[in-house]
């Protein structure tokens, strides 16, 4: 049985390729295109995946869409109806922003594959993000939270999953809470106010936070009110989005919160517009923590079980998930590397398999790791084109030289194996770097990230050192794996990990199995057994504005445009002759 799955036409485009009920690969459309978020219905990842499986399109048994375009087209259509004459002008914008070409989605699929009609499925939006998240997980029974900003109409299900001795499999979403009442709508909406991109910026808010105090609590908590069953209810007098393509909040927001921030103005902490922004940034975190945490909790006396699966884009606030994990009676919580939609390529192919078909349960391996591989060659021979001299070495030899050269305080771009799937580095496209001075984070803002200086970097741990320098509870290491969680540093060694303690003393860090990624495992290993902490400063490898690097080819490019000062593609390795200087040595 073969089944492509596919998420398109909304944001970050992806294919995923299942192949007797195991993941054969998955890829963003972004990694190919080299466009940061396509959302264009992804050829070039569905043709990589047919690739890889050695298939032509109508070898395939189905072809599963992420969603439901009709009733997708249903709620735009009844919004605008509700909304009459108000919204009659946004209207089309609506369903052009909305659905593009999505709800010709069979055509496309049919004439650009050549698939025949019967063979394509559509699988509902959130239960593709519950299959993302429950059938990934190491788990036979778990409760399901998935919550993001809408799908067809759901926008936050609680349910669960489970999977017989016999191998039978089955997903239940018992509640849901329908649009416009949306937690990951309210969040995206203080993501606009505050000046970033909705889809993409909402991590920021989340760093920004830490630097506020959540003084508009109140004024949230009207906003979104929380109704008998756990959910909320949106006062859709502050919002916009319901009725507008273009703006998500009201003139009666900005009226009682002041002017929103521009795109372009920076953000200065000390003044009192800057305090502002962190505070609704910490208003705004506040409550969706309250909100998730409550809604677990119950989730959890309601089914009594011990496993949580998260997944929808919500599932991407790592400060959200690790009070999830503290506080909501659950011993597990398990997020998948990409519980946004593009992992619902995945999702709803796995959904199709077990659940349409009925085929019985095969577990997921339990890594990021599905995109192209790096390819060592490629890099070795385009260094050399261009004036370098590549050298290939033995594994031990160059983990040996790449731990010399981080510890003097070099910057390296860390390609190994095959692309994460998901919007983050996990040791597989990563820059990385020493972690201990502050002067370290300064120098890749200014020489290679180019981003906000209220972002925390991420530090990468062997997960058997991890409870030395973080203060996991128990489950951390887990919900750590794909850096899913934000958990304090442990005070004594904050001075020592400056680069990647957030001001609040916090750190989203990768807990590294070195099953899962044995040469970076190594790499950090040998850092340790040279400065005496086995932690590095890891970043995703590209630049602002672009998406991660795939081919090592992108990586060079990267390299040669960027303060990187070393590159590695598997054994292959590039180094700069006169890099920048040095910062003094950590050991
Ligand atoms: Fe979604």
């Amino acid at each position: 049985m073969r089944v492509l799955g596919i998420s398109a036409h909304y944001h970050d485009s992806a294919a995923a390729l299942l192949v007797d009920g195991e993941p054969v690969c998955a890829v963003q459309e972004e990694r190919l295109s080299r466009r940061k978020n396509d959302a264009a219905f992804p050829l070039s990842a569905i043709e990589w995946c047919l690739e890889q499986g050695r298939l032509e399109p109508d070898q395939l048994d189905a072809v599963v869409f992420y969603e439901k375009p009709m009733l997708k087209f249903e709620r735009i259509l009844t919004m605008a109806l509700r909304g009459f004459p108000r919204t009659w002008r946004s209207f089309p914008r609506a369903m052009q922003n909305a659905l593009g070409g999505k709800l010709w989605v069979k055509g496309i699929i049919r004439s650009q594959l050549g698939v025949r009609t019967d063979r394509i499925l559509f699988c509902e939006h959130h239960q593709s993000h519950a299959a993302a998240a429950f059938l990934s997980a190491p788990t036979r029974s778990a409760a399901i939270l998935t919550a993001d900003g809408v799908g067809e109409w759901a926008t936050l299900t609680l349910g669960r999953g489970e999977v017989d001795e016999d191998g039978s499999t089955r997903i239940q979403l018992l509640r849901e809470m329908r649009f416009p009442h949306s937690l990951g709508m309210l969040y995206s909406t203080f993501t606009a106010y505050l000046g970033f991109p909705v889809n993409e910026g909402e991590y920021k808010v989340m760093g920004l936070a830490a630097y506020g105090n959540p003084t508009y609590e109140g004024l949230l908590k009207r906003i979104a009110r929380r109704t008998p069953d756990g959910g909320i209810a949106l006062d859709l007098s502050w919002f916009d989005f319901h009725q507008s393509a273009r703006h998500s909040y009201s003139r009666k927001l900005v009226a009682e919160l002041g002017p929103p921030r521009e795109p372009w103005d920076p953000i200065d902490l000390q003044s009192a517009d800057g305090r502002r922004y962190a505070d609704v940034a910490a208003s705004v975190q506040r409550v969706l923590e309250e909100i998730l945490v409550d809604l677990a909790r119950r989730l959890q006396r309601e089914t009594g079980l011990q496993d949580l699966c998260l997944g929808g884009g919500v599932a991407l606030n790592g400060v959200a998930n690790a009070r999830i994990l503290r506080e909501s009676g659950f011993r597990n919580v398990y997020v998948p590397s990409a519980p946004g939609d593009a992992g619902c390529a995945l999702g709803a192919a796995l959904y199709a398999d077990r659940i349409h078909f009925a085929r019985p349960h095969r577990p997921v391996a339990d890594h990021p790791y599905w995109g192209p591989v790096a390819d060592a060659g490629e890099l070795s021979r385009v260094a050399a084109e261009d004036g370098f001299q590549p050298l290939r070495l033995p594994e031990a030899e160059l983990i040996r030289r790449v731990a010399d050269e981080l510890a003097r305080g070099r910057i390296v771009g860390w390609m190994q194996g095959a692309c994460e799937l998901g919007p983050r580095a996990l040791g597989n496209r990563s820059i990385l770097a020493a972690p201990h001075q502050h002067a370290m984070r300064d120098r890749l803002n200014r020489s290679i990230k180019y981003r906000e200086e209220f972002r925390p970097f991420a530090p990468a741990v062997p997960l058997e050192h991890a409870d030395r320098y973080f203060e996991l509870p128990a489950g951390g290491g887990r919900l750590a794996r794909f850096m899913s969680g934000v958990f304090p540093v442990r005070p004594e060694w904050r001075d020592k990990l400056a680069a990647v303690t957030h001001v609040d003393g916090t750190a989203r860090l990768q807990t590294v199995d070195q099953a899962m990624a044995p040469a970076f495992h190594a790499l950090l290993e040998a850092y340790g057994a040279r400065t005496g902490i086995p932690v590095l400063l890891n970043t995703s490898f590209n630049l602002a504005g672009e998406p991660i690097v795939n081919r090592a080819i992108e990586g060079y490019s990267t390299f040669r445009r960027s303060g990187i000062d070393l590159l590695v593609a598997g054994d292959s390795l590039v180094v700069k002759d006169h890099s920048a200087q040095a910062l003094p040595e950590v050991a």
